[in-house]
């Protein structure tokens, strides 16, 4: 059986914290998924960290549909959050609510994330009508970076951290089962999750939500043009991959690999039969 929402929002109730990971693939999320990992997201942040875009706008629904589905098929029991790209959502309450439904009918998500507070609350309340949990996200909203002026920490004078509260309650109010406040100072991020009934899910919004999320390329140090401030590698698979590479390298080159025990042999009659025809 997969987590449910409400089972989410009960850890907030049990003071039980919520470690939500991000997943792009089916092999890492089958790893995320048997560590007991309870909500994967299928971030848009694969536009950088998969796809090699320089921010993620140019994320498309049918890249993310494509991940969400190797995602869904590599799990059993997290609950699948499909993250909706840019501009999805925007332009008017049908194309958000046949957008929200691929990722659930095509893609095997159970919920969906967008970006946004005070003016998506209709689109958010929309969607949750037609059945489908949505996961909110305020802070740092990626899919603004040219409106916002870069990757810089959100709420930090009083009218700002004012409109993040605002945001959050309209969120909550709109039927989201849980928030996303990313670069958020941790007092105002504590203060939020204190107001909010619905769980928070911090990422560099400091230690008093309820719940953290990260992305697992930076978690395991597989993502090497950046660190972001936030991250905490906890592994270094580029070096392991690039060790692993350079092994390979120089084993085939020197005719070591592959042995006796990586090949195959047939019956040594049948070849002389084929080199005399
Ligand atoms: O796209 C993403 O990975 C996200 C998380 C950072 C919350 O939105």
């Amino acid at each position: 059986m997969r987590v449910s929402i409400n089972e989410i929002k009960e850890m907030k109730l049990k003071k039980e914290k919520i470690v939500m990971l991000t997943a792009y693939d089916y092999s890492t999320a089958k790893l995320v998924d048997e560590a007991g990992v309870p909500l994967i997201l299928v971030g848009d942040s694969l536009g950088m960290v998969m796809l090699g875009y320089e921010s993620t706008i140019p994320v498309t629904m049918d890249e993310m549909i494509h991940h969400t589905k190797a995602v869904v098929r590599g799990t059993k029991q997290a609950l699948v959050i499909g993250d909706m790209p840019f501009m999805t959502y925007h332009t008017n309450i049908s194309d958000a609510l046949r957008n929200a439904a691929r990722f659930i009918q095509e893609g095997g998500a159970r919920a969906v994330k967008l970006e946004g507070g005070v003016n998506v609350a209709e689109t958010v309340k929309r969607i949750v009508e037609c059945g489908i949990p949505v996961m909110g996200h305020i802070g740092l909203t990626p899919q603004s970076i040219h409106q916002l002026g870069g990757y810089k920490v959100q709420g930090k004078t009083p009218e700002a951290a004012e409109r993040l509260l605002k945001d959050a309650r309209a969120l909550e109010q709109a039927g989201t089962f849980a928030v996303v406040l990313e670069l958020v100072p941790a007092p105002l991020s504590r203060l939020i999750t204190q107001k909010l009934s619905i769980p928070t899910i911090g990422i560099g919004a400091g230690p008093d939500c309820d719940g953290q999320v990260q992305v697992i390329s930076d978690l395991l140090g597989l993502f090497s043009d950046f660190v972001p401030k936030h991250a905490k590698q906890y592994a270094k698979l580029a070096g392991t991959i690039r060790a692993a590479l350079a092994d390979h390298i120089a084993e085939v080159k020197a005719g070591s690999f592959p042995t006796a025990e990586h090949s195959s042999t047939i019956d040594e009659s049948l070849l002389e039969e084929l080199a005399r025809a």
